[in-house]
């Protein structure tokens, strides 16, 4: 990468480095990418994550060493059943796992990333549990299911600038101690928590359409429709359950991204794009493309503006015939901002980016931030490579959304001839990172 393309890339990561710091994300790596990843590489991109100020509590996984170890156990449908010799062995298998993982956080040689970070990982009886009981007629002994977390003590440790490293065990007030199944107890301690994020190691890279395209964004309704495609192997069902659950219960974001792709995280968390695909109530729940249906909606939320003079006027006939490549985000059935893609050979004019009055600057909301990254994942995946805008009251707002001046004279041809001088719009551009 030459000096010029490596400032960019930088300069582009900021506001992700900005919007995660202090954000507390839960990750799951379950046994299969303790045994299949480099995963040095993965911790050492944690580390980076915990440098930048990422609150992180891993989860992590043995079920493929004890499968191993243990060839001839009792399953019921997916659930182990666990007897007490089986938990002796589990217990050793995840101190020897866990024993593992502390030593890669505590690499510091000069050679390594992690040279000069000091990363302190704690773990604790931070989980209670119960035992999952009789399940068909048949006693799962010593499997259990998540009682309670303790938060509290884990907020402390992530407080003191600790990583938080959780074994797939949990205990009972009577002291026993129980097996989980690592994907339930990230989802449960990411909801606990309230976690920005959970994130899941898989082996799959990210989700794929009928034609064989990434879907970058998916809703949990949509993704429990993917439960039963039989292509999907039984963990990646359970961690995009898991994914599913957690953000129907308030966090707001899961994302898959694979083990096998070294720096698949750092793309997933640091680009518009993505590398992985994103479960979000939010993102694509709250944004959707545009039908004739919302032209009423979006006329009155741009009318205002355009009146103002920060918007364009366009006709409504304009607005019908253009409304494929409208977006529209909507809040509990309320179409509350809208925003256009018009493409323009691999750069594409991001326009009409209004979010009605009342639910502007809503910090629990922000619905002006996403829809531009929908519209830029959507343009992502269209092979755009640009976006422009053109605005005369919202430039510093794009800044921070990653945008930069440029002049007219770097606009398409097509556009530069339309360019409005009494308008005086400043021009600002953004990369899209291909997908
Ligand atoms: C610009 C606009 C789309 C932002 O949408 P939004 O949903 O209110 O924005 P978000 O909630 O995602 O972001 C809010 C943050 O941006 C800041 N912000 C909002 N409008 C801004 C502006 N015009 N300039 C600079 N910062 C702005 C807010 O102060 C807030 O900052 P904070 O996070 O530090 O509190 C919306 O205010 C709008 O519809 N403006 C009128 C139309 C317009 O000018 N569109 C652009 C032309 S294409």
């Amino acid at each position: 990468m030459d000096t010029h393309a490596y400032a960019r890339w930088f300069r582009d990561s900021t506001p992700y480095i900005s919007a995660h710091r202090r954000k507390t994300f839960v990750v799951l790596i379950g046994a299969d990418a303790l045994t299949g990843a480099d995963l040095t590489s993965i911790v050492h991109d944690l580390a980076l994550l915990h440098t930048l100020g990422v609150r992180l509590v891993l989860v992590h996984g043995c079920r493929e060493q004890l499968d191993e170890e243990l060839p001839d156990a009792t399953f019921v449908g997916d659930r182990r059943v666990t007897d007490e010799s089986t938990m002796r062995r589990i217990t050793h298998i995840n101190g020897r796992i866990r024993s593992q993982l502390e030593a890669l956080f505590s690499m510091g040689l000069p050679s390594t990333p992690m040279h000069n970070t000091d990363i302190t990982v704690v773990g604790g009886n931070f989980v209670t549990a119960r035992p999952v009981g009789v399940i068909d007629g048949v006693d799962h002994l010593f499997t259990g299911r998540v009682r309670k977390v303790r938060t509290a003590p884990i907020h402390a440790a992530l407080e003191h600038g600790a990583l938080v490293l959780l074994s797939p065990m949990g205990y009972s007030p009577s002291g026993q101690v129980f097996n989980l199944t690592a994907s339930e107890l990230a989802a449960d301690v990411a909801i606990a928590l309230k976690a920005d994020k959970l994130i899941a190691f898989d082996v799959l890279p990210h989700l794929k359409d009928a034609d064989g395209r990434r879907v970058s964004g998916i809703n949990p309704g949509e993704l429990d429709t993917r439960l039963d495609d039989p292509s999907i192997g039984d963990n990646t069902a359970n961690h995009l359950r898991a994914l599913g659950r957690a953000v129907r219960s308030g966090v707001a974001r899961g994302h898959l991204v694979s083990y096998l792709d070294d720096g698949a995280l750092l793309a997933e968390l640091f680009t518009a794009a993505g590398v992985g695909t994103q479960v979000s109530e939010k993102l694509h729940g709250m944004v959707r493309r545009a039908n004739v249906t919302d032209v009423a909606a979006i006329v009155d939320i741009i009318r205002p503006m355009e009146e103002s003079g920060a918007l364009v006027r366009r006709s409504r006939d304009r607005l019908e015939a253009e409304i494929d490549h409208f977006l529209v985000a909507e809040v509990d059935g309320i179409v509350v901002g809208t925003c256009a893609l018009f493409p323009h050979d691999k750069a594409a004019e991001l326009s009409c980016v209004a979010v009605r009055e009342s639910f502007q600057n809503q910090p629990g909301l922000r619905v002006g931030t996403h829809l531009v990254e929908a519209a830029e994942r959507l343009a992502a995946e269209s092979g755009i490579t640009r976006l422009f805008v053109l605005t005369t009251q919202a430039h510093h707002w794009f800044e921070r959304a990653g945008f930069t001046l440029a002049t007219v004279d770097d606009l398409p041809m097509e556009k530069k001839q339309l360019y409005n001088l009494q308008r005086q719009s400043k021009v600002l551009f953004k990369t899209v990172e291909s997908v």
